[in-house]
Parts: C-alpha cells; sequence; structure tokens
C-alpha cells in the first residue's frame, strides 16, 4: 500500500480503494485486450486459412480428353482451353524460368507447374555426352507432363556456336566470323546443322541469335555479334533464326530467341551497373531517332520471320532499365512491331530492377516481361507474384497474356504433340563439322598481303608459333563447354590450327612448331606463321580498356621474324585488336576470329584451298581513342585502321 505524504489516514483509505477500484479495471482492459486478441488472431488464422486454400485451390476438373490435346485443332483454341483449367498458380508458375541446378527437387516441377529451365552455360548433366544431355532433359520433360495439366516445361540453351555445352558438339565460329562471311545461305546451313544437334539432345530452345551491335569493341560480348550494321545484322540474324526454327513441318522445329532486346553495343563506356564491368550491363543512351533507325530494324526482321521468343538485355535505356520498361517491351515491341511471342528476360535481370525482389517482379511484369529467367528462388517467385495479383499490384489480365504467349510458343513447337525429334548420328557428325570448316575458311579476312604472300605455295618450309597455333580452348573462346571457355589444347573431336595446317599443307611442306617460337634449328624457313590472340572471356569479363596482344605472342612474332624470310600473323581474336604499330613489320595479316573446333578450315584459306572471301564486319580501329565508333564515324574523327567491310580478295 503506498503512504504517499498523507496528513491522515483518510487519504490512505481512499487511495486504497481507488488501488482496488484501479485493480480491477485494469483486469477487466486485459481481459477485453485478450479476447480482442484471440478474436484478431481467429480471424488472421482464417484468413491465412483461406489464403491458402485459395494459393492451393486445384483447378476446375479437366475432362477425359480436352481440346487442348487434340494436334488438329488450332493453336488459338488449345491456349485457351488450356488456360479455362488453369488455376492462378498454375499459370504463374509458367512465367518462371529456372536453372537446372537450382531445382531443389525433380517434383518441384509439378508442384509450382515450373514453365521453363535453362542450363546455365557449363550446367549440364553428369555425363556429359549427347545421350547424357537426352536423358536428363528427357527426364525433366517427362516428369512436367505428370502434373495435373500436363504442361511439358520448355528446357534452353545458349546454343551460340553449335550446341557448345556438350562434348563431341560440332563448335561452329563464333557470331563475329559468322559476319565476317556475310554468307547468308551458309548461316542458314549452320543455324540448321546447331538445331539438330540441340535436337538430338531433346532440347527445342535456343538463346540465340545475338542482334547486339558492338559500338565499343571494349565490351566482352563483341564476339558474340555479327556486325555493327543493321542492315547484315538483319540479314544474317534473319537467316539464322531461319535455320534454327526449319519450317519443314509448317511450324518451328525448335525456338530461336533474338537477343538481347535493346540497345545492347551501344553501351557508354565505364558505365556497367555491375562492379566487376567496365561497359557490359552498362547504360545505352535513350535515343527515340537511333532506336528507330538502328537498334530496332533487326529485331523487326526477326519479328517478322517468326521469332517466338525474345530476350530482354540487361542494360539500361537510359536510366531505366531494360526489363522496367513498358514503353520499349510493351508498346514498341508487342504492340508496334506486332510481337505475339514471348519475352524472356535475361539471368537475374528481373531482380536488378531497384526496389527490391517483391517489387521488381512486379514491374517487370507490369512492364511485359512474360518468363522470368529467375534463375535461382522459384518458390519465393512464385509465391510473390501470387500475393502482388491477389492485391491487385498485378492485372491477371496480364498475368493471362504473358501465359497465353508462353503456351502459344509451346504448342507451336510440338511440346504437347510430338516435337521434333532427330538421330544422335548427327552429333558432332562429319556433315556438320564439314560445313564449320567451310565457315571458318570463309570467315577469314586478309587485312595485308605483301606480295601476294598468300596463298602459301608449295614447297614451303614453315615454322609456326604463338598462344592459339595449338590451343584448341582459345580458338573456341568463351561459352565452350564452360562459360568463360577453357584456355588449353583440348576438346575431343576438334582440330587445332596447328593440326589443320599439317593435314592440309602440300607434301612437300615442312611445317614446324614452337609456342613460343624457340626453334632447335637455326635455318632460316621460307615463311614464319604467328597464330596470336585472345585467350578466353565471356561477357563483362572480357572487358578490357584496350584489346591487345600478349607479351607472350608479341615476343613470339619477333622471335618468327628473326627465323623467317616472311612473316604471316593469323589473329585469333573475337575483336579488332589494337596492332596499329605492330602491323607495318608483318607481311601479311589474316584474321580468324575464334574459329571453333575446326581449326583446319584455316589451312584451307592460307594454303589456298579456299579463296579469301571475308570482310571485317565492323571498324578495325587504330587505338582505343577512336572508340566508340558509331555509324562508321570514330569518337576523334581519325579514319580507322581498316573500314567495315574492308577485306583483300
Ligand atoms: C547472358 C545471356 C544468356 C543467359 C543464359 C546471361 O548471362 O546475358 O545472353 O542467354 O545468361 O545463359
Amino acid at each position: 500500500m503506498t503512504t504517499k505524504n498523507s496528513p491522515n489516514g483518510e487519504f490512505c483509505v481512499v487511495s486504497v480503494t481507488s488501488k482496488i477500484l484501479y485493480t480491477g479495471e485494469m483486469n477487466k482492459r486485459i481481459s477485453t485486450l485478450l479476447r480482442m486478441l484471440l478474436i484478431i488472431t481467429l480471424v488472421v488464422l482464417v484468413l491465412l486459412a483461406v489464403v491458402v486454400y485459395s494459393y492451393l485451390a486445384p483447378g476446375p476438373a479437366v475432362p477425359g480428353n480436352p481440346l487442348y490435346r487434340n494436334s488438329s485443332a488450332s493453336i488459338d483454341d488449345r491456349v485457351n482451353n488450356l488456360m479455362s483449367y488453369m488455376t492462378l498458380r498454375e499459370k504463374i508458375g509458367q512465367m518462371a524460368l529456372v536453372e537446372k541446378n537450382s531445382l531443389e527437387e525433380l517434383a518441384d516441377l509439378q508442384t509450382y507447374g515450373i514453365g521453363g529451365m535453362l542450363s546455365g552455360f557449363g550446367g549440364r548433366p553428369e555425363e556429359n555426352t549427347q545421350a547424357g544431355w537426352y536423358d536428363m532433359v528427357t527426364e525433366f520433360v517427362s516428369t512436367s507432363k505428370q502434373s495435373r495439366l500436363g504442361i511439358p516445361v520448355l528446357y534452353g540453351v545458349d546454343a551460340i556456336h553449335g550446341h557448345s555445352n556438350v562434348l563431341g558438339a560440332t563448335i561452329f565460329p563464333h557470331t563475329i566470323g559468322l559476319g565476317a562471311t556475310g554468307d547468308t545461305e551458309l548461316v542458314r546451313r549452320v543455324a540448321e546443322a546447331t538445331a539438330k544437334e540441340m535436337i538430338a539432345t531433346n532440347i527445342h530452345w535456343s538463346y540465340s541469335p545475338t542482334l547486339d551491335m558492338p559500338e565499343d569493341i571494349r565490351w566482352g560480348r563483341a564476339y558474340e555479334t555479327f556486325s555493327d550494321d543493321p542492315a547484315l545484322v538483319s540479314r544474317l540474324g534473319t537467316a539464322y533464326l531461319q535455320g534454327l526454327q526449319g519450317a519443314e513441318r509448317g511450324r518451328p522445329q525448335l525456338l530461336a530467341t533474338p537477343k538481347h532486346y535493346i540497345g545492347l553495343g551501344g553501351m557508354v563506356f565505364d558505365t556497367s551497373s555491375n562492379k566487376n564491368f567496365r561497359i557490359d550491363q552498362g547504360m545505352t543512351p535513350q535515343d527515340e531517332s537511333r532506336l528507330r533507325t538502328h537498334y530496332l530494324p533487326p529485331f523487326k526482321e526477326a519479328v517478322d520471320a517468326g521469332a517466338l521468343s525474345v530476350m530482354v538485355g540487361l542494360n539500361t535505356w537510359g536510366d531505366t532499365k531494360l526489363a522496367a520498361s513498358s514503353y520499349l517491351m510493351q508498346t514498341v515491341l508487342k504492340d508496334e512491331l506486332g510481337f505475339e511471342g514471348f519475352l524472356v528476360s535475361d539471368w537475374y535481370g528481373v531482380y536488378e530492377i531497384p526496389g527490391g525482389d517483391f517489387r521488381a517482379a512486379i514491374t517487370a511484369i507490369n512492364a511485359g516481361v512474360d518468363m522470368v529467367m529467375l534463375p535461382f528462388d522459384y518458390e519465393q517467385f512464385t509465391q510473390n507474384v501470387w500475393v502482388a495479383t491477389k492485391l491487385g499490384l498485378i492485372d491477371e489480365a496480364r498475368i493471362d497474356d504473358a501465359v497465353k504467349r508462353i503456351l502459344k510458343a509451346k504448342f507451336a513447337v510440338g511440346l504437347f504433340d510430338e516435337p521434333a525429334t532427330t538421330s544422335a548420328e548427327v552429333f558432332g557428325s562429319d556433315e556438320h563439322r564439314a560445313i564449320a570448316r567451310e565457315a571458318v575458311a570463309k570467315s577469314l579476312v586478309l587485312l595485308k598481303n605483301d606480295n601476294n604472300l598468300l596463298p602459301l605455295k608449295p614447297g614451303t618450309s614453315i615454322k609456326v608459333a604463338g598462344s592459339a597455333a595449338d590451343n584448341i580452348g582459345r580458338q573456341s573462346g568463351a561459352w565452350t563447354i564452360e562459360w568463360q571457355g577453357i584456355d588449353g589444347n583440348w576438346l575431343p573431336g576438334a582440330t587445332s590450327i596447328l593440326a589443320g595446317l599439317q593435314a592440309v599443307a602440300p607434301r612437300d611442306t615442312t611445317i614446324e612448331y614452337s609456342l613460343t617460337g624457340e626453334f632447335p634449328t637455326a635455318e632460316k624457313a621460307d615463311i614464319g606463321i604467328a597464330v596470336v590472340g585472345e585467350a578466353p572471356y565471356a561477357e563483362g569479363w572480357g572487358d578490357t580498356p584496350e584489346p591487345k596482344l600478349s607479351e607472350e605472342d608479341i615476343a613470339a612474332i619477333a622471335r618468327l621474324r628473326e627465323q623467317s624470310e616472311k612473316v604471316v600473323v593469323v589473329l585469333v581474336t573475337g575483336r579488332p585488336l589494337m596492332v596499329s604499330e605492330l602491323v607495318a613489320d608483318w607481311d601479311a595479316v589474316v584474321v580468324a576470329w575464334l574459329p571453333g573446333s575446326e581449326g583446319a578450315g584455316v589451312a584451307d584459306g592460307l594454303f589456298g584451298a579456299t579463296p579469301f572471301t571475308g570482310t571485317l564486319p565492323l571498324p578495325w580501329p587504330a587505338s582505343v581513342s577512336q572508340l566508340p565508333i558509331v555509324n562508321n564515324q570514330t569518337a576523334n574523327g581519325t579514319i580507322p585502321l581498316f573500314p567495315r567491310y574492308f577485306g583483300l580478295k
């Protein structure tokens, strides 16, 4: 009891009474509060139960033989019919694209109704062979088909220069080499052969062709492009798409994915949003007129040629991440160009939109992304998008539109019926390797040829040196078995450039080889061939302030110079290298790009079996101060070392 400073006991009594009264009041309040808490908890629990029930609620029952299973019905009817049985949750699952190593359990394909899976580059089965891939993909597809609605998962890979994840595949020249051939029909054949090797592994979705256009070759992805010229990119990109998709049965055999929508190659140096990079994932200046006249035409042609999926890039257009731009995706691509396929975001690209994962997914989907290359956490994504839709933050009609586009592509490529198949024999076949070799020979660009040194004459003594002469990993570049490639002389079934020279050289020709150019014989050879160039790199890891030859390669050339009458330099590179101070000392120069597994194609050019017809698909700068080169105009107004389309015959 508190006495306070009571002058008489009265106050104390009153005080005691108040306290009793007060305590009673308190108890009442507490019990009211507890009652309220109980009610709130019950309400929350009931609400949660309703939410969980509605999240997990089974969709409408499907009759024994639904229309969507009837292969002679129209695709639109089949899509609409299938959609009528789908729950919101099943629809959102279709919008998820998951990296295969992120799939926690096989059954999740059914639980979440996952729409797409991919092998992040190098994401391979235990047995990295055609059969190993076939079995892995088939298991994913058949598991997905056992779900309530039996919607097959769409499996995608980056077959950007052949089905180059897989050991034993034909590795074609990287795209820049195809650009140098300028040969539409040949590019179509390369793509057809690539498609066959993909289909032999039960894969019907490729993240190619690349329609980017590099203005600044300090970018680590220049070699993934055909050219910086929209006309050439449109022509070859469309041929590639048609070759991949085929049309034998009046429908695509495989889905091509023109990428990266849009403005890639136009980024400003040192604007990358990735702290490890310099220009990849950087900022492309927002320029409406350049959008229309430069970046858009190749995509327009691809859409007109039947593209059913397009990949959105990781760069920004002005300040806006592409995957957040409703103007570029919805207004321009879908509404104006009439693109009816689905837009897939690039690796983790949606989550690079500021605002946190929940908001980022809402922004991207509202802006027009249809399938999200998560690539990891599908559980969180599907739940977030479901909640956001229920809260009205995403319009359900937008979800329906996205899913319709995805299903349409799946029906179009025959996934619900009998998708295209091919025999395992096509994989890495002699026929495909012959196409690759032809592409290598036709991609060679002759930049200098003093006194018609090339083609090499019979009866020549040759010394060969340089880092790329006997290094199949280097001549193949990145995106070969590993994302960043493997620098070294390996790759079953492939031929190094040196091995190609030895095989193709006329009998009376002698060939000696030393990596460094240090030969045991002091005798001068007629010709020194230096095969030099870049070590493999992919994406922003290949960004560099100055693409150039290594000190080792420069030393090897110098040694060859001393030990041979004439020097031929073969550049194995994904982009122009800064050689203007060296080139005067070389008698002949050939650019071989990144030729891939068929190194003998280089010898075909050097020994004259195939004439030189290749031309530079982009200008070759004299120095980095000329970069970027926009519409053939260098940054400092000086002329490049060699202009676009230069190539001696
Ligand atoms: C690249 C894309 C590629 C994707 C899937 C990304 O890092 O930017 O070109 O298709 O990975 O491998």
